[in-house]
């Protein structure tokens, strides 16, 4: 629980997430659990002694692609239906318990198609997961296929073919890109997303996290995105900057993630003042909630006692996190109304 005031009124807060890899929910501990009940062997380094020490490992990330590597070793434990369900489930009650109500979450085939687990495992484990979420937590959700950057082209390719049958039930909403930015451009994927996009899939990139602002405008231009996440080296170039605000684009901001990787010194210095006052439509997330200090509540704290945002501030953040959501105009207008219908007892005196 955060020190703000505001804490209960941003605990309360009908929130939408759109920038979670359900993957990066692995926590220590689940990784030692699935190790054993998989017989699967963790690499023999220090951080892996113990899951305290795999945690405290997380604290010393230095680069995005620090990060990764321990990211990608972790999900070899990672095996059956049951696995991929259990994990996105544990994600549902963790997001429902921070006021989460609708969450378009990320995952990462290729990580798993590469060590010979079936497509259909993954996809049918975490969809196991969405649908008890709606009905149980009345949480919605979509599942949004992301392609690693740093692998082969063809694989992606081959990745969005092999998933068909999920594309054409509706299971899989929106494509998205991640993995290693710098090095790996956006404008190397044009061809899968545009194949996405006549498939009727929604689309969005991972864009100005490490990388500078030609990344950002490579997902515009070059795969047709809908959204940018992070995007926060956006600030750097003012006349883009003005061109998202018109366009409305929404960047899906990840505030502890970047001081975890040190694409900030700290969240205090992320320019949401500035996104905000120039109109830039973002959301705030998690990311990886189980590296990066917690959910998408911590998020909002970590936020609220960097900047001090008002309560009409905030209202205004979540509006742009419904308003930038995947769904239709009744499930928004029933997310608006919550976020209209705050009660009081959730404001404090200081307020
Ligand atoms: N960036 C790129 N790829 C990722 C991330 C991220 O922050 N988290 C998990 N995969
Ligand atoms: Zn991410």
């Amino acid at each position: 629980m955060c020190k703000s005031p505001l804490h209960s009124f941003l605990l309360s807060l009908p929130k939408c997430e759109h920038h979670i890899h359900l993957e990066g929910a692995l926590t220590p501990q689940l990784v030692f659990d699935l190790a054993s009940k998989n017989n699967i062997p963790l690499p023999d380094l220090p951080h892996y002694q113990s899951p305290e020490a795999l945690a405290a490992r997380y604290a010393v990330f230095n680069s995005l692609d620090d990060f990764l590597n321990i990211h990608y070793a972790n999900m070899s434990v990672l095996i059956t239906e049951d696995d991929f369900y259990e994990l996105a489930w544990s994600y549902f009650l963790a997001a429902h318990a921070d006021g989460v109500h609708h969450a378009e979450v990320f995952f990462d085939p290729q990580s798993h198609t590469s060590r010979d687990i079936p497509i259909a495992s993954v996809i049918k484990g975490y969809k196991r997961a969405l649908d008890r979420a709606e009905a149980e937590l009345c949480v919605t959700s979509q599942l949004i296929m992301c392609f690693l950057r740093h692998l082969p082209v063809s694989s992606a390719h081959t990745t969005f073919d092999s998933a068909t049958e999920f594309i054409n039930d509706g299971t899989i909403h929106a494509v998205g890109l991640d993995s290693s930015e710098v090095g790996f451009r956006p404008e190397l994927f044009t061809d899968v997303f545009s194949k996405a996009k006549e498939a009727g899939l929604r689309r969005t990139a991972h864009g100005g996290e490490e990388g500078d602002v030609s990344y950002i405008t490579g997902a515009l231009d070059a795969l047709d995105a809908e959204r940018i996440d992070h995007g926060i080296r956006l600030i750097e170039d003012p006349e883009l900057l003005k061109d998202i605000a018109v366009r409305g684009t929404l960047l899906t901001i990840c505030p502890l993630s970047n001081v975890y990787l040190r694409t900030t010194k700290s969240v205090a210095s992320l320019p949401l003042r500035e996104f905000l006052e120039a109109g830039v439509q973002f959301s705030l997330n998690s990311d990886d909630p189980a590296y990066f200090g917690g959910g998408i509540l911590n998020n909002y704290c970590a936020v609220e006692e960097a900047f001090g945002f008002s309560v009409d501030e905030w209202r205004r953040i979540a509006i742009a996190g419904v308003q930038g959501s995947w769904i239709d105009d009744t499930r928004k207008r029933v997310l608006l109304e919550k976020i209209d219908d705050m009660p009081e007892s959730d404001l404090s005196p200081n307020a």
